[in-house]
């Protein structure tokens, strides 16, 4: 994250972007280095942008900042100390962010959104995009609307890549990222129900994802899943070329469907669920085995195998970066084996409803069949949340889902917390499910359960949303420090 200092702004300059007012400040003073919201991460030639939260009001760590070199602060109100004062603080990241933009128009900008699967494409992608030179993608899940233009703002001269990840909580929130950092190159994963409730059902979450391949341009690429028909439909609604990746090797809609232009054939798990299968590009095949776990993975890979095709990476090089790239953002389907063999799958990142049925997929084939651990499977689910309305019945449908894991199916489903607890009415929807449900109020009394009852062989999932903090669950079953 340190690299190159990004474009030097003088903070004369960084006032007359935003439209703020200098105050304390030197004029000329420049900020070279990066432009942080979090005080402690502050370094010499940076900027800090002070942002009030729930729990806390950057304002009050501005003077931190500047001692600990920050050139100046971007402030809402007066601080003692050198600053841009301007209305807003993510008008005026975007503002920067877009002058940084403006200031490369050698660097391509490629943005990937949908409903599940974003970081994890965006870390290959940008696996891939380095092969061809000098990339800018965020750290983690830095998506929105903070995220996004300090991720813009690392750019600096050398910069030719930017592998952007756009998330959207409502109408109109991607295409405003779209306009901080106008894509050429635009992904959409598929339309799920993440935060649907929300958005008010999966109709509006896929016109909010469309605002990607709307916003791209007439010599852009707009890169869509053939396999989600919210997704492909979006073919309709860009003035890009249309290039589609598919999981099916054949088309799957009749006759007149044609083949996707990016596929997998023969795809399969080894015995810790990592997916290995041919890829099929119109320049020809290769095969591919990802070190990343979980069948889910496949469509991530080929949407990013689709776009660094289109920046210019051949075959070779596609097939190479995906069979090296790793898994860079913590937390998403960690496959970890303790030294007395129970194994642990630590996707406590996040939670939504596909998410969870793609980690018990795993899970399940963790125990059986070809995998042959001959373990018993333990999934510890905590709440999905912002389902909206649909929360009770989606937490059911997903307990349902668990429960009718194939054989020898699930050994115990542990829902965690109160909104969790609809995950074991839909198990017992399940008469002929002979595993055990328990519901638990929180992590380490999960913990104290699968104590007495983990055996060698064993494999647990961990997963819930965010707001659950499962991932200590992991942490403690892994016996890591600092949950
Ligand atoms: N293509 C996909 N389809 C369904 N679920 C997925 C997909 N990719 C990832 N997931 C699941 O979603 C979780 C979060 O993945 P992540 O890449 O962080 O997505 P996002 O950034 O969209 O939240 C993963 O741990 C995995 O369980
Ligand atoms: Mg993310």
């Amino acid at each position: 994250m340190d690299g190159d200092p990004v474009i030097p702004l003088s903070l004369a300059r960084i006032a007359q972007v935003t439209g703020g007012q200098l105050a304390h400040g030197d004029p000329e003073a420049v900020v070279s280095g990066d432009v942080v919201i979090d005080s402690r991460r502050a370094a010499p030639g940076g900027l800090f942008a002070a942002v009030a939260g729930s729990r806390s009001d950057g304002h009050d760590f501005a003077a931190a900042a500047v001692a600990a070199g920050a050139v100046a602060v971007l402030a809402t109100k007066p601080v003692p100390v050198p600053s841009v004062l301007v209305a807003d603080v993510p008008a005026a990241l975007a503002a920067l962010a877009r002058s940084v933009v403006d200031a490369l128009p050698e660097a391509r900008i490629a943005g990937i959104t949908g409903s599940s699967g974003k970081t994890s494409t965006k870390d290959l992608a940008a696996q891939l995009v380095e092969r061809l030179g000098p990339t800018i993608a965020p750290a983690g899940s830095f998506n929105n609307e903070f995220g996004h233009p300090l991720t813009v703002l690392r750019a600096d001269a050398s910069t030719r890549y930017l592998v952007l990840e756009l998330s959207a909580r409502g109408l109109g929130h991607i295409a405003y990222l779209c306009r901080v950092a106008p894509p050429r190159y635009g992904v959409v994963l598929n339309v799920g129900h993440a935060h649907a409730g929300e958005f008010g059902g999966l109709d509006q979450v896929a016109r909010a994802k469309g605002e990607l391949p709307e916003a791209l341009p007439a010599d852009g690429v707009a890169i869509l899943n053939a396999d989600d028909p919210r997704v492909l439909a979006m073919a309709g609604r860009t003035a890009a070329q249309v290039v589609t990746f598919s999981c099916a090797p054949e088309p799957v809609r009749g006759a007149a469907a044609r083949v996707a232009d990016i596929r997998a054939a023969d795809i399969r798990l080894d015995e810790l669920g990592r997916p290995g299968f041919t890829l099929l590009t119109p320049e020809g095949s290769a095969p591919v085995t990802l070190r990343l776990h979980g069948a889910h993975n496949v469509p991530n890979a080929l949407a990013a195998a689709a776009l660094a095709r289109e920046l210019g990476l051949d075959l070779d090089g596609i097939a190479d970066g995906l069979r090296a790239a790793t898994a860079r953002s913590r937390w998403r389907m960690e496959v970890h084996q303790r030294g007395d063999g129970v194994t642990v799958i630590n996707d406590a990142y996040n939670a939504n409803p596909e998410s969870v049925r793609a980690a018990l997929d795993a899970l399940a084939h963790l125990t059986q069949g070809g995998a042959g651990h001959g373990g018993r499977a333990f999934a510890v689910l905590g709440h999905m949340a912002e389902l909206g309305d649909t929360a009770r019945a989606s937490h059911e449908d997903v307990g349902e889902y668990a429960a009718r894991l194939g054989s020898p199916g699930l050994a115990g489903l542990i829902a965690v917390g109160e909104e969790a607890r609809p995950l074991l009415d839909g198990a017992r929807r399940v008469s002929w499910w002979t595993g055990e449900a328990l519901a638990v109020p929180d992590g380490a009394t999960a913990l104290e359960e699968l104590a007495n009852r983990l055996k060698p062989s064993d494999v647990v999932l961990v997963k819930a949303s965010r707001a659950a903090h499962l991932e200590g669950v992991a942490a403690a079953l892994l016996g890591e420090a600092g949950q």
